[in-house]
């Protein structure tokens, strides 16, 4: 998934027409440049297309270079209407200054040979009107050479009737010029906190977590309320986890589920064959459904099975019966069958898999469960990293090459002979051994961004000192987890990277799976009848097992439930959001 730049514009302009379904393309300019001009260095055409739907607009644009090589670049232009901002964008660095865009190239995409051509985009919002800005400029020479932009049509123009894509016609990346699902029962809760709405207008994901999550729970949307409301907010993408395995959860309590360990049958039957059914609806068919397929499920069976000291019986009945394995295959068959879906296996995360024990053996696992249940590998759209977990994205202040007086960091109580520091670099590296395990090549990652920010005042500004590889380390990192195994509502964290397609090639997305804000377990014991039990991890004076070294729990006090809403978190997660809110 990672070749997000289209070789044409018009097959870009195809697919974010019929994507979009509802909203299709309503502006356009085309810039050229007369050959002779004063700057005859720099000569480029710059295609603006958009889809826009109220408040709201998706951006396309193809930068062709007509001049000499250029090696890095940076795009200009002035939106007319001051309501217009640019919210996320991808292929390139986005800065607004009142109405001035600036896009600057990303290290992979600088270089433009005559003739070459790069795509980037983002998504924006306006009100009043939507105008396309009418000249650009690369690297400060305008690219307007006279021709006058095509004037988009008035916004009120019922937007073109659009034909859906073929079945079986896939993007490449499902982020790529797309707008996310909002959902809107979480947006709720994020907008009833002070300084909520600063975030509420991200798309999380869904957490189908028990059969009856499928018609909705607590009065709340089912999978089809969910889809049509995506389908009224003209979403190009949502994003759901399937998240009910037999035996759930082996490794810990917070998250055990309602399917006892042999019950794969009810799984296939009353979760995943109602759950395809609905998907399968051809009202759907312009929606882009993506899957987190079953998180910690297939990890728990490499790291925490006998002989490892760290093995549960849980764990070591869900390896000998084959269910994880076999639900899993069976949901990505099932789920990779429909045309629009795309299936992404959860991958654990780097303080989990980054160790060479597990890195290689999950990978060969993950490729057996990919060819269960009469699956194959083509049902398997990419992997996701960092689900519900607090990993950092990019370490600043040391990498995994890093030495004090040549000693490794990896020596370090903290990294403990881990081969990765963070979880960017284990995501582009473990895709490389998914890809060399059998995977597609064109496999794409995820990471869960939304509780990984590590901002606010304990955040370091610098390296820590050499006296040896602990200070070092410790000084410096920006993960300030008392442990790297430590997992449940974690003190100190804060909001992540906001969702972001197609950040590195390789990477589909930055994501936020796990709403921020819903808990992950309860730090004490709290009768329910979720099938959820009480893992101490989750209770602040509880002084851990071997899964996290025997080290401090490092979770907040007084959380609810796992799912539950946990105001007190939200409101630190907002406090300590990195890059800052
Ligand atoms: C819980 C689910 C919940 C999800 C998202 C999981 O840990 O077990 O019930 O939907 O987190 O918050």
């Amino acid at each position: 998934m990672k070749l997000w730049s289209r070789s044409s514009s018009s097959s870009g302009r195809y697919k974010a027409a019929a994507i979009a379904g509802a909203s299709g393309l309503v502006a356009a300019g085309l810039i050229g440049l007369p050959a002779g001009m004063a700057h005859a260095a720099t000569q480029c055409d710059v295609a603006y297309t958009t889809n826009q739907w109220p408040g709201g607009f998706t951006a396309n644009i193809t930068i062709r270079n007509l001049g000499d090589p250029i090696n890095g670049w940076t795009l200009g232009f002035t939106f007319a209407n001051s309501s217009q901002r640019v919210q996320q964008g991808w292929s390139a660095t986005w800065t607004q200054t009142g109405s001035q865009v600036a896009a600057q190239n990303m290290s992979y995409n600088g270089s433009l040979a005559t003739g070459a051509s790069t795509s980037i985009g983002f998504n924006g919002e306006w009100s009043g009107s939507n105008p396309a800005p009418t000249s650009f400029t690369i690297n400060g020479v305008s690219c307007n050479g006279g021709t006058n932009p095509t004037t988009p049509p008035p916004t009120s123009t019922p937007p073109p009737t659009t034909t859906p894509p073929p079945v079986g016609d896939r993007v490449d990346n499902p982020y790529v010029g797309a707008r996310g699902y909002v959902n809107p029962e979480w947006k709720a809760k994020a907008d009833a906190e002070p300084g909520g709405s600063r975030i509420s207008n991200n798309p999380t994901g869904v957490w189908l977590d028990r059969i009856a999550a499928i018609n909705g729970v607590n009065g709340g949307r089912g999978l089809r309320g969910h889809l049509d409301t995506a389908l009224a907010q003209g979403a190009g993408y949502i994003q759901f986890v399937i998240y009910n395995l037999p035996g759930r959860d082996c490794a810990a309590l917070a998250s055990n589920g309602e399917l006892g360990p042999t019950e794969l049958p009810r799984y296939k039957t009353e979760y995943i064959d109602p759950i395809a059914a609905i998907m399968a609806d051809p009202k759907y068919r312009n929606l882009r459904i993506i899957n987190i397929i079953e998180i910690d499920s297939l990890p728990n069976l490499v790291t925490n099975v006998t002989p490892r000291p760290t093995a549960t019986p849980m764990c070591d009945t869900m390896k000998a019966n084959g269910n994880y394995v076999n639900g899993v295959g069976y949901a990505l068959a099932k789920l990779g069958a429909l045309p629009n879906t795309y299936n992404y296996i959860d991958a654990g995360h780097h303080g989990w898999i980054g160790w060479d024990d597990n890195f290689g053996a999950s990978a060969t696992l993950f490729a057996q469960a990919a060819r269960a249940s009469g699956s194959t590998v083509d049902n398997v759209h990419g992997f996701i990293a960092n689900t519900a977990n607090y990993g950092i994205l990019k370490e600043s202040y040391y990498t995994i090459d890093s030495t004090v007086n040549g000693t490794s960091v990896r020596q370090s109580k903290w990294v403990d002979w881990n081969r990765y520091v963070d979880e960017q670099s284990f995501a582009l590296a473990f895709r490389q051994q998914l890809i060399a395990a059998g995977f597609n090549s064109n496999v794409g990652m995820l990471i869960d961004t939304g509780r990984n920010g590590w901002g606010g005042a304990a955040r370091p500004t610098g390296p820590g000192p050499q006296t040896n590889v602990d200070t070092f380390v410790d000084g410096g990192r920006l993960d300030r987890r008392i442990h790297l195994g430590n997992w449940c509502n974690q003190s100190g964290a804060g909001i992540g990277e906001r969702p972001t397609a197609a950040p590195a090639p390789g990477i589909d997305a930055y994501v936020w799976i796990k709403p921020p804000g819903e808990s992950d377990g309860a730090s004490r014991e709290i009768p329910n009848d979720e099938g959820k039990g009480f893992d101490r991890m989750c209770d602040p004076t509880y002084p851990g097992n071997p899964r996290n070294n025997n080290n401090m729990s490092g979770a907040l006090g007084d959380a609810p439930l796992s799912g539950h809403w946990f105001s007190a978190q939200f409101q630190e997660l907002l406090r300590n959001a990195y890059p800052p809110l």
